[in-house]
């Protein structure tokens, strides 16, 4: 059918690559494109001689003009971009000056402040709709996949959804005292960011990881979940209907925060630069450098993950609940794709994402979230591509 650029070559990309390639009808070519071109070429050689052509070539997605001449080059449908969130109006600007369409996991951020927000990618909206081409915000697992499941919730269980909590849990074990599962630089941003959740029409601020629950999960069982800010609250508050309230919930292990605790109180986790040695340097990039790479993690996870979102709200007058989750095994995608299951989850719809946009099913001038378009054909490929759902109907609430 056609072509994807895919930018970045790191844990997530990795998967998208293998993905593309068991779905040789739809990505027929694609080019792996990023700032280290040895990543890029390294993936090739594990999957070339199957029936998706691959292409390698360098970018720094930094900058326009190389992202312009190699979509140029390459004449791609659509450029999947699993590079970081500070390249994604960048890849963007170039997918406008050259008509293509656009899909990324995680909302742009800027460098220099840890704030994450869709406001500056919302912005794009009146320029891809003139331009005729389609940008899909936030295809990974969450986001991503949980706004999918919002949508699927609000077409077929609900009239108004009046309160989503979304469940993150990986309970793998990668036998490291710390390491982070996807970028530690944008990871550790996210989780040292103060909290929040929407409620009656606002967000509401917390001290960071000042909200604790404990919740039994499927197949997981009963698990420390805290509450954390997370991009899809911000376009879930705005595309569902009825919403009065949503949190995000994330699992954290004593010791994983005990080893941020420290970190932080000893100026790690910082990202103001500082003199060392002569040299500017940002200590949570510095620390990047130490922590183990998540790419490497994989033939070490055991364990599994389990991704969800509870709603309660109402249909036909009554109240009701539902839960739709999925639960990954690292091993059974280390075994699969050589990766454990963050980038896996990641990796996915990622995929999904961008075939839906290249099949017309979800291509729409303009610039969307997912929960925006039809949850359905997205629900029948999460089950076909390796991720598939259950759901609960009278599931445990959180308080
Ligand atoms: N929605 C979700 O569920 C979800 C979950 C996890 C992660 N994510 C997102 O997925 C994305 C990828 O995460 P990851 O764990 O795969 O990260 P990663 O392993 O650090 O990979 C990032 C890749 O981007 C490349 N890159 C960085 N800056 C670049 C630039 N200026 N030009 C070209 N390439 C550049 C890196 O190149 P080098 O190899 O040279 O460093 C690396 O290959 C991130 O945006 C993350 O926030 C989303």
């Amino acid at each position: 059918m056609g072509k994807a650029l895919i930018i970045g070559a790191g844990g997530v990309a990795s998967v998208v690559v293998h993905k593309c390639c068991q779905n040789s009808e739809v990505f027929e070519e694609i080019c792996i494109a990023s700032r280290t071109k040895s990543k890029c070429d390294a993936l090739r050689d594990k999957l070339a001689g199957g029936k998706t052509k691959i292409r390698t070539a360098q970018v720094d997605a930094d900058d326009v003009g190389q992202l312009v001449a190699l979509i140029r080059d390459f004449g791609p449908d659509i450029v999947i971009n699993v590079a970081l969130p500070y390249q994604d109006l960048t890849i963007m600007d170039a997918c406008l000056e050259t008509g293509v369409d656009y899909v990324d996991t995680a909302n742009y951020e800027p460098p220099e402040t840890a704030k994450f927000e869709y406001k500056w990618q919302w912005a794009y909206r009146e320029r891809f709709e003139k331009a005729g081409i389609t940008a899909l915000l936030g295809s990974g697992f969450d986001p991503g996949v949980t706004g999918v499941f919002s949508a699927y919730a609000q077409k077929h269980y609900f009239d108004e959804i009046h309160q989503i909590d979304i469940v993150d849990a990986n309970a793998g074990d990668h036998g490291y005292p710390f390491a982070t599962n996807f970028n530690p630089e944008i990871n550790i941003r996210e989780v040292t960011a103060p909290g929040s959740y929407f409620e009656d029409g606002r967000f509401i601020e917390t001290e960071p990881m000042s909200i604790k629950r404990v919740y039994d999960l499927p197949e997981i069982g009963p698990k420390d979940i805290y509450l954390l800010h997370h991009e899809e609250m911000e376009s879930l508050a705005k595309n569902i209907r009825g919403i009065r309230r949503i949190r995000f919930w994330m699992t954290f292990s004593q010791s994983y925060l005990t080893h941020l605790k420290v970190l932080e109180n000893v100026g790690m986790t910082s990202i103001e630069p500082i003199d060392f040695e002569g040299k500017k340097i940002v200590p949570l990039q510095f620390l990047k450098a130490v922590l183990p790479d998540p790419a490497s993690l994989g033939p070490r996870t055991k364990g599994k993950t389990n991704i969800g979102c509870i709603f309660q709200g109402v249909k036909n007058g009554r109240e009701r609940t539902y839960y739709v989750y999925n639960v990954c095994d690292h091993q059974a995608c280390y075994r699969e794709v050589g990766s454990q299951a963050i980038s896996y989850t990641t990796g996915v719809p990622a995929m999904i994402g961008a075939m839906m946009v290249m099949t017309g099913r979800w291509k729409k001038p303009g610039v969307y979230n997912v929960e925006e378009f039809d949850p359905d054909p997205f629900m029948e490929a999460l089950g076909k591509f390796g991720l598939p759902w259950q759901e609960d109907f009278s599931p445990a609430l959180i308080d």
